[in-house]
């Protein structure tokens, strides 16, 4: 079973052909990067104009790389939430056209479930159900994975995602957008301690998030520390922010894992490509015997082959899209 798969909620336009969920025949990916990056963030205008103009050649580039023309394709999946609105349109549009042209069904895919299903393209032996937890620049989602399909939100953030916090950091401290990579080894030159940033956990709230506290404190800091004429050791800044990133991810999975004792836990999305972030979870599994999925780090940020992953599986459990498919920005079906 063979799904051509799009992807332009943000600022990658994607396209992919996956073979049954689980193996990819070609994975194409247009970045933006070089387009937002003078801004120091994604200029949705941008973004959709730049999705119109890759969106075809890219389809027929990723066609050509899986060996295979539209005949050999069996269904069509798109991300069409959540996501920028007008980036959406462009890959939900063009799919559709597709699919009527076609005749081909159609099946549109959440995008946060997506980053998912990147792990069922790196571990065939992983199945549901298992706790997941998505971190990206716009996403942050803790669900129990029943099913393929079967995704119950247990928790999430209350203001911005982690990758919200380094990206925002990253432009104060002058490394180019996103900031999230690079902080990243930074934080492994820097030595922890030197500021204190308050821990982001929410009152109340075992399973919830929030990191817009932290990033403004951070920010903060940096800003007093540059009006007294204090210097700035932009290593620590990132060891410690890192160190509170981590700390609380670890709380909330330590808390989720009591909740629902799964043996399985899957961590995604572009933040989880963080090798700070992957080896204080992966020792909370070890000490908790839980088994950790990954994806590798060519899937950790967006792709389109996790969308055909995720599609392949909506489409077995019978979901159907027609023509009057919408993109929706915010969590549509999560
Ligand atoms: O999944 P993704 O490509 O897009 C969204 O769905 O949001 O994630 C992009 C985010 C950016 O914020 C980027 O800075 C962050 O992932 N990121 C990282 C690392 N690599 C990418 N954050 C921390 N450490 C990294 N190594
Ligand atoms: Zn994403």
């Amino acid at each position: 079973m063979r799904i051509l798969a799009f992807e332009s909620s943000c600022d990658e336009t994607a396209v992919a052909v996956v073979e049954d969920g689980r193996r990819i025949l070609s994975d194409q990916i247009a970045s933006q990067i070089a387009l937002h990056s003078r801004f120091g963030g994604v200029v949705p205008e941008i973004a959709s104009r730049a999705h119109a103009e890759a969106i075809v050649p890219l389809t027929e580039k990723a066609l050509a790389c899986a060996g295979c023309t539209l005949d050999d394709i069996d269904a069509i999946a798109v991300t069409h939430t959540p996501g920028l609105l007008g980036a959406l349109l462009v890959a939900v549009g063009f799919a559709k056209s597709l699919a009527y042209d076609t005749g081909k069904p159609l099946v549109g895919v959440n995008h946060v479930q997506a980053h998912i299903a990147a792990c069922y393209l790196a571990h065939p032996e992983l199945k549901p159900p298992f706790l997941a937890l998505v971190i990206s620049g716009g996403h942050t989602a803790l669900y129990h994975v029943s099913d393929y399909t079967r995704f119950t939100l247990i928790g999430t953030t209350r203001d911005d995602a982690a990758g919200e916090a380094f990206d925002k950091v990253g432009r104060v401290l002058g490394v180019p957008y996103p900031g999230g990579k690079t902080l990243d080894e930074m934080a492994t030159r820097g030595k922890c301690g030197t500021y204190t940033f308050p821990p982001p956990l929410v009152k109340d709230s075992p399973l919830d998030f929030s990191f817009s506290g932290l990033k403004t404190a951070v920010i903060n800091r940096l800003h007093n520390d540059r009006q007294k004429g204090e210097p700035i050791d932009p290593d620590a800044v990132a060891a410690d922010l890192t160190e509170a990133v981590v700390s609380a991810i670890k709380n909330r999975l330590e808390n989720a894992l009591k909740l629902y004792p799964e043996s399985q836990l899957v961590l995604a999305g572009g933040v989880s490509a963080n090798s700070h972030i992957r080896k204080g979870v992966g020792a909370l599994c070890e000490q908790k015997n839980v088994r950790l999925f990954l994806p590798p780090l060519s899937l950790c940020g967006d792709n389109g082959a996790m969308v055909g992953a995720q599609g392949y599986f909506d489409f077995m459990a019978g979901k159907r899209d027609g023509i009057t498919l919408n993109a929706f920005a915010t969590g549509h079906s999560c």
